[in-house]
């Protein structure tokens, strides 16, 4: 059974965000700019440990200054209801499990006396040796339960280390990524009201329903008594997807306040500390092949961080159990547990990561057999998923690989590494493949009521991160619908909406499309039978849920792209730059050419970003990020960007869902890294397996 298709019509079209205006003029609510009745400030006071214990509090001088209304600590701090999960235990115990971790926080009439005051709260420590060093040579690595996407640690299929031994040609390699922090423009905020009705939060969030569930629990609310309100957010890569512990101390504060709203907004710099990152990654990849260019085997063996207070396993080696055949084949992924804060899901967790790895070995074995890299990808690309035989709803990386070195010019490479100078510079090229799962959330539900005025109100309580969901679901809508956009009014962003699953794993548009899709046939099915077609004088709604989709589990469903980039590095002081970069995806039906293409600059950006700069550097002595700022933690710029092309190949997909849509908020970052690294060695002739590729490694 394929799902039926929703014929499109304002889908595929590059209308204008619809929340463009608003944004433009300063009109959209971003959470710390609720005005709210007289508002109290919060500042957190951070652990200046890495692990150990709170022995002493003295918040005297602190409770004194004039202005300020609480002080809290884990002495006073209201008793939360649900206190299993140690990280958002906030203020519930004198532990220490990171450094950075919030030991309290002031309440005051401004936000200057809240940290004025902080300054004054003295804390005494006994602290304990702290253990925040990953290495793979660790002897107490262990194997998660699952990783957090649910998939198993560990998958074998034949005999891998037979067919190493015998292979023509083989590589071994080991790759490293480093830490990184998210960093959306608007940084975590909260707004926090506590009233006898219960708890309103004014959120930045990925997903309102989620906080909620969360925070409803932690508290011990029912979750109708907890209102998370979002309908704008600057920017998420992950770390908006569940509440962290910045949420949970202001919820606390405005129960400790009850009456006055209490604003937290995130210094850039406890971004570094309070939302969590993407753990750093040492994956080893072993690559054997015939003297055809066939892989027999692919191992890719992936060890990384979790907190000791709550796990985490990143799954960088998901990636390549679906990409390439070889009858003997294995993944593997090991955790250290350490004292750190809790790593998490940023912008494609596994695939950024890991397609570094397994796309820079892939460059390089094609190069040991003597191969050009596309012509090295598509023999060994799979009929089948090669894992688990299951049929892919739609597979296209061939095309994009094709279509990407037509338009790159790829024809003209020659593949000696050091060929080209261009006054004293080092010219090359590289390519990297990328893909990403398409995932479908449950829990969502949709509400359409349609009026007297023939204008229809869609009710969801999706989120917007700045990827134009406002306007690719209105789209959706008006097709599900037969009407134009102009006659829907779109409605996301709150959890009194119905029930919507986070903005994560480029999973949006495939879950609340889904849905809206549903409830768009149940209204336009209903009106017909029961009211002859035409809304009724009281107007009409139903509510629909997002319903299963069985091929889900016959296909194997992913995105792919293929990713081009030109890299010059400066003969004398090994200075890089990437001018071009070119990216070909097949994503499905494209929703909105225009939002669409945005999603997949910002990946390839992000990827460059990747490549080139971000590093969150941890002083193993105290255990903190020490370049926790934007002028220390370098990202990307328009300056240090130069031409980014981004194409699609028409791909028609019947089974992903009624759109055709497969998600694009996340495959642009992947290969975009392996790419540069790719190129980098082309012009250079050094293999760089540890990012950033900064110039100190290609200096002979
Ligand atoms: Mo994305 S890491 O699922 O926000």
């Amino acid at each position: 059974m394929s799902t039926t298709q929703v014929a499109p019509r304002a889908v595929g079209t590059a209308l204008d965000r619809l929340d463009g205006p608003d944004k433009v003029r300063g009109a959209a609510i971003y959470a710390f700019e609720w005005r709210v009745h007289r508002p109290a400030y919060l500042y957190p006071l951070q652990a200046t440990i890495a692990a150990g214990c709170v022995t002493g509090v003295d918040t005297a001088a602190a409770t004194a200054e004039p202005g300020v209304l609480a002080v809290l600590t884990h002495h006073n701090a209201p008793r939360l209801a649900a206190t299993g999960d140690s990280e958002l235990a906030v203020l519930q115990s004198d532990e220490v499990a990171f450094r950075g971790q919030f030991v309290g926080g002031v309440v005051a009439e401004t936000a200057e006396i809240a940290r004025h005051a902080a300054s004054l709260v003295r804390l005494e420590y006994a602290e304990r040796a702290h253990d925040i060093e990953l290495r793979p040579d660790r002897d107490d690595l262990y194997a998660p339960a699952q990783l957090s996407t649910g998939d198993p640690a560990d998958t074998a299929l034949g005999d891998v280390d037979a067919a190493l031994a015998s292979a023509a040609v083989s590589l071994d390699a080991t790759y490293t990524t480093p830490m990184y922090h998210h960093n959306p423009m608007e940084p975590h905020a909260t707004i926090a009201i506590w009233t006898d009705d219960g708890l309103t939060l004014y959120l930045s969030t990925q997903g309102a329903h989620w906080i909620r569930a969360t925070v409803a629990e932690l508290f011990g609310l029912d979750p109708p008594r907890v209102r998370v309100i979002s309908p704008h957010v600057g920017g998420g890569f992950g770390s908006k997807i569940f509440a962290n512990p910045d949420v949970v101390l202001a919820a606390m504060a405005a129960q400790r306040v009850a009456g006055r709203p209490v604003k937290l907004a995130l210094t850039r710099q406890q971004m570094f500390s309070q939302v969590r990152y993407r753990t750093p990654t040492v994956q080893r990849i072993r690559l054997g092949a015939d003297d055809g260019g066939r892989l027999t085997a692919i191992a890719h063996d992936v060890v990384a961080q979790t907190a000791k207070i709550k796990e985490f396993g990143e799954h960088a080696a998901v990636c390549s159990r679906n990409m390439y055949a070889a009858p003997h084949r294995r993944t593997t992924h090991r955790l250290a547990a350490l004292d750190v804060p809790v790593p998490t899901w940023m912008r494609a967790p596994g695939e950024a990561p890991g397609m570094f790895a397994l796309e820079s070995a892939m460059d390089e074995m094609a190069i040991a057999c003597g191969l050009d890299p596309i012509e090295f990808r598509i023999r060994n690309e799979p009929s089948v998923n090669p894992e688990t035989g299951a049929p892919f709803s739609s597979r296209n990386l061939v095309a994009c690989l094709r279509e990407g070195a037509r338009r790159f010019g790829w024809e003209r490479r020659d593949p000696t590494p050091l060929a080209r100078r261009d006054r004293g510079w080092l010219v090359g090229t590289g390519v990297a493949a990328s893909t990403y799962p398409v995932f479908r959330l449950p829990g969502n539900a949709a509400t359409i009521r349609v009026g007297r005025d023939g204008r229809y109100a869609v009710l969801i309580g999706a989120a917007d991160l700045g990827t134009g969901t406002w306007t690719a679901l209105t789209q959706i809508a008006a097709d599900a619908l037969e009407v134009t956009v102009d006659d829907v009014d779109l409605h996301i962003g709150d959890t009194a909406l119905p029930m919507a699953c986070t903005a994560g794993g480029s999973s949006g548009i495939n879950s609340w499309g889904s849905t809206i899709v549903e409830a768009a046939r149940t209204l336009r099915a209903r009106l017909r039978s029961e009211h002859g077609g035409t809304a009724p004088a009281e107007g009409f709604e139903v509510t629909a849920e997002m319903p299963d989709n069985p091929d889900s589990e016959r296909f194997s469903m992913h995105s792919f792209g293929a990713q081009f980039a030109e890299v010059r590095v400066h003969e004398d002081s090994g200075e890089v730059r990437v001018p071009r970069l070119l990216g070909v995806f097949a994503a499905g039906r494209i929703i909105n050419p225009k939002t669409a293409r945005s999603q997949l600059l910002g990946g390839m950006t992000m990827g460059l970003s990747m490549a080139l700069h971000e590093h969150s550097v941890v002083d193993p002595r105290f255990g903190h990020v020490v370049n926790h700022d934007l002028a220390e933690y370098h990202i990307a710029t328009n300056a240090d960007v130069g031409s980014i092309e981004a194409y699609w190949v028409d791909e028609d997909d019947p089974y992903v869902n009624p759109m055709g849509a497969k998600g694009l908020g996340e495959v642009g970052i992947v290969g975009t890294a392996a790419a540069i690294a790719n190129a980098a060695h082309h012009a250079t002739g050094i293999r760089v397996r540890d990012l950033p590729i900064t110039l100190d490694k290609l200096l002979r």
